[in-house]
């Protein structure tokens, strides 16, 4: 396939990616939910590399929502060893490519392996100036909105100076909007992502399941997202 030309090509600053289909994809194969997990974690970590060195400033990936928690007890440890293993296999991987990592979502109920070693990764890569990941684990967007009320009621300032642009230095991270929003596997809803920062985001929705979701398919979303026209509820334009 020949290479996509970037510098004809709108470049988003803040990409988000509910990473979905991973279970389908493995039915599909004859494998195990888990085996498709892990799939799609092998995936990640390249896909994200390209993904920053093409320009975008900042990537948020959906890796576990509040809600996954819902699931069978097996799967879950699986994926709570999966964090793990990634946060510490891939602490040389950010370092190497100035990538700095932070986190969205609640603490409780993830295990203290899992707590450990995202602080730990966080940690290491906070000086990293090239480009940011966030990965919003036990994420939810509305327990995201209900606990930055709560920090906001808390700090005891005149709420009536405070602007729309304010509310998100309140939450979990201060980031900018989600200008393209990524979604795998064909299922067309946000499922409680990032509900803030996703105001005015371009949604794009591929039917390819994440572990098969490579560079050129994000290259296809560049491609959708430069001939999108953004008007922010003003006038075309061109
Ligand atoms: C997404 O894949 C991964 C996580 C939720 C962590 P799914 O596990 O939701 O895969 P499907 O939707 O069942 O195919
Ligand atoms: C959303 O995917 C959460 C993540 C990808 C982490 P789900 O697979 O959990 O969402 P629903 O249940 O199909 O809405
Ligand atoms: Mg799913």
């Amino acid at each position: 396939m020949n290479e996509v030309d970037y510098s004809q090509l709108k470049i988003p600053t803040h990409v988000g990616i509910i990473v979905d289909g991973n279970g389908r994809w493995a039915k599909e194969r004859g494998l195990t939910r888990l085996q498709g997990h892990d799939a799609g974690f092998e995936n990640l970590k390249q896909l994200a590399q390209y993904i920053l060195k093409r320009g975008v400033k900042v990537l948020s990936l959906y890796v576990f929502s509040t809600e996954n928690f819902k699931r069978a007890e097996e799967e879950v440890n699986h994926l709570m060893d999966l964090f793990v293993i990634m946060y510490k296999k891939n602490l040389h991987f950010f370092m190497e490519n100035n990538i700095k990592v932070v986190f969205s979502g609640r603490n409780e109920p993830l295990p203290p392996r899992v707590i450990k070693a995202r602080d730990e990764l966080v940690e290491a890569t906070k000086d990293n100036a090239g480009g940011i990941v966030n990965f919003c684990m036990n994420y939810g967007g509305r327990a995201e909105i209900m606990d930055a009320v709560k920090k906001i009621a808390k700090s005891g300032i005149d709420v009536d100076t405070l602007a729309d642009e304010d509310f998100r230095h309140y939450l979990y991270q201060d980031l900018p909007d989600i200008d393209l929003m990524i979604r795998t596997s064909g299922e067309l809803r946000l499922s409680n992502f990032l509900l803030w920062l996703n105001s005015y985001a371009e949604f794009y929705f591929p039917k390819t399941k994440f572990p098969d979701f490579h560079e050129a398919d994000f290259d296809q979303a560049i491609i959708e997202y430069t001939s999108r026209d953004r008007r922010f509820g003003g006038i075309k334009n061109n």
